[in-house]
């Protein structure tokens, strides 16, 4: 097993190293182009999704909406017998195993709709792959921890590379060099953000724009391996409610790279300090205001916003995992969860 681990302390470990070259791989492979006229000519893509891999969708959400005209929905596949697929959509299915029940379940009510079906999986020749019309593979290689990490990062790449084939000239940045980012954000410490959220019960997760997404996936990761309660929240939403859980013992996590959401994320973490929460901001490089309002800051290197969004997601992954180190859970086998779940 050790041998297996190639020197590293867990799967999760060397899942998340193996990153870089699994998003250059994914990136870079074809997309059927047939799949690509149909997804030009929808009337709406409707994604279905459990987990980590709605997080992926949601994020492609954001995504088309920066830069295509095609309007997106995204729901989440055990609640999709409410929400009937509408003529004229393209659904596709994202599910890194390939046999999650509720995923498959809502595939085949919108192929009874007559939708266009696909899937984004990392297991080719399972069953999603024999229901869907189209099949678009992340190449990822088998992941063993529970915990999905280089999956997401490959599903993700899917969908930046169907951005890519849709709207190529709406993307004003250079993208072949974009998983070297991944690589600079290995190099990354987040030591002083896993001890903060080590002695925590509860931690909020929040970001505006990609971030949002990107903050719910960072939530769900540290909850699964460490078995702390986070939530993952659009920061704007924080003051509708949540805001009243905010005291010394909840760090926020605040992603705050330099995008277009800067400035109001920055008056975001100023309010949650004036409510005593210990903030851990992720920032870009360089950035010298951030701290002075966190408690705690994690610098990704200054890149593109795509780029920079690569490095965020890189280092929440590695903010739980060492969370989930300092607290000595069963990181690549956590209780109560599998790797598919094939029942609904
Ligand atoms: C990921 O870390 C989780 N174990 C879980 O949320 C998972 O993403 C979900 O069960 C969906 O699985 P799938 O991608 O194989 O369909």
């Amino acid at each position: 097993d050790s041998a297996r681990k190639g020197g590293f302390d867990h799967y999760m470990q060397k899942e998340i190293y193996e990153e870089p070259d699994v998003f250059y791989r994914t990136f870079n492979s074809e997309i059927d182009p047939d799949f690509i006229s149909e997804l030009k000519s929808a009337e709406e893509i409707c994604v279905i999704a459990c987990g980590t891999s709605y997080n992926a969708g949601l994020l492609f959400r954001y995504l088309m909406e920066m830069h295509c005209d095609t309007p997106v929905r995204v729901e989440v596949a055990s609640e999709c017998r409410f929400f009937r697929p509408r003529r004229g959509s393209v659904v596709i299915a994202v599910t890194q195993s390939g046999e999650t029940a509720d995923t498959i379940a809502a595939l085949n009510m919108a192929k009874a709709f007559g939708c266009t079906t696909a899937a984004v999986t990392n297991v080719v020749g399972s069953s999603v792959t024999r229901v869907v019309d189209y099949s678009l593979c992340t190449r990822a290689g088998p992941e063993i921890s529970v915990a999905a990490t280089k999956s997401y990062t490959a599903q993700v790449a899917v969908f930046m590379s169907v951005l890519r084939e849709l709207c190529n000239g709406s993307i004003k940045e250079d993208l072949d060099e974009i998983h070297k980012v991944i690589e600079d954000a290995l190099l990354v410490d987040v030591s002083e953000g896993a001890e903060m959220c080590a002695g925590a019960s509860d931690i909020f997760y929040v970001g505006r724009g990609l971030y949002y997404p990107v903050s719910l996936e960072g939530a769900l990761k540290i909850k699964e391996i460490t078995y702390i309660h986070a939530e993952g929240y659009a920061a704007g939403e924080l003051k509708h409610g949540p805001i009243s859980l905010l005291c010394e013992e909840t760090p926020i996590v605040a992603v705050c790279t330099m995008d277009v959401s800067y400035p109001v994320m920055l008056s975001n973490i100023k309010e949650m300090k004036a409510r005593g929460a210990p903030v851990i901001a992720v920032g870009t490089e360089g950035d010298e205001d951030l701290d002075d309002v966190a408690d705690v800051c994690i610098y990704v290197k200054k890149s593109t916003p795509l780029g920079e969004m690569l490095a965020v997601i890189v280092v929440l992954q590695m903010l739980a995992y060492q969370s989930a180190v300092i607290l000595g859970r069963d990181i690549d086998k956590p209780r109560n969860l599998a790797k598919s779940v094939t029942v609904i």
